[in-house]
């Protein structure tokens, strides 16, 4: 199973990313956690995204790529894996694509998850991740048992940087301009599936599932 999650900051690609690689037992690779892990070991590669980050916008194609090509040779991957908030450029859905003919492993598809924008602000401003297991919640629409808390593992609950309005609206723009044009690109393929992530998280997930079984 080769899933890639497409959608808007904020549509739940995490969320779902976190039920759905349970469920098929794959890797998740988000390339967004890839660039937070890597600047809390405070490497070069975390410190370049995080110039990008911070403004909202998207971290050189290049350096993505490389990244995601790699981690795609490791052994984890040989049964499938789950591509998360990558690509987001058509350039980076080329290099992919690319990749993905030369080892001879097609895609199984691309879940596209739709929210409407007005939705994905206040998504986004009520966040909250784990910073020992990277789980996501909201303070709102799925809290923790215990405010600040992880049910999971028990560790601190925080606020992203880039969650805050004024770069939650400038990351919205770059979607709208350099990563929506993907749902035409991979529909073209006949392997787009587009879903309501508007609804309830556990309506998503049952209907992803049941796309990706019928695959
Ligand atoms: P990344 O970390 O990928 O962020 P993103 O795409 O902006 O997406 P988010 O993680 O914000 O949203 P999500 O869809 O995962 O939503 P979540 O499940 O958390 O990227 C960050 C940055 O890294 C980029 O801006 C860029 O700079 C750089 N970057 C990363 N990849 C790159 C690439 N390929 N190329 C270049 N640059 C790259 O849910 C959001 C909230 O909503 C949560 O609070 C959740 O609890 C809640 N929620 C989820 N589902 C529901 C539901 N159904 N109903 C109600 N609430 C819900
Ligand atoms: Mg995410
Ligand atoms: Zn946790």
């Amino acid at each position: 199973m080769r899933i890639i999650l497409l959608g808007p900051p904020g549509a739940g690609k995490g969320t779902q990313a976190e039920k759905l690689v349970k469920k098929y037992k794959i890797p998740h690779i988000s390339t967004g956690d890839i660039f937070r892990a890597a600047l809390q070991e405070g490497t070069e590669l975390g410190l370049r995204a995080k110039e990008y980050m911070d403004e909202g916008k998207l971290v050189p194609d290049d350096l993505v790529v490389d990244i995601v090509k790699e981690r795609l040779e490791q052994d984890d991957t040989k049964n499938g894996y789950l591509l998360d908030g990558f690509p987001r450029t058509l350039a980076q859905a080329e290099a992919l694509d690319e990749s993905l003919r030369t080892s001879g492993t097609p895609l199984t598809g691309v879940i596209n998850v739709d929210v409407e924008p007005e939705e994905l602000l206040e998504r986004l401003t009520g966040r909250r991740v784990c910073r020992g297991c990277g789980s996501t919640y909201h303070i709102k629409f799925n809290p923790p048992t215990v405010r600040s808390v992880c049910d999971k593992c028990g560790a601190e609950l925080y606020q992203r940087d880039d969650d805050t309005v004024e770069t939650v609206k400038q990351r919205l723009e770059v979607y709208r301009q350099q990563t929506a044009p993907l749902i035409d690109y991979y529909s073209g393929q006949g392997i787009l599936f587009t879903v309501d992530g508007s609804r309830e998280i556990e309506e998503v997930f049952r209907e992803i599932t049941s796309i990706l079984d019928q695959q």
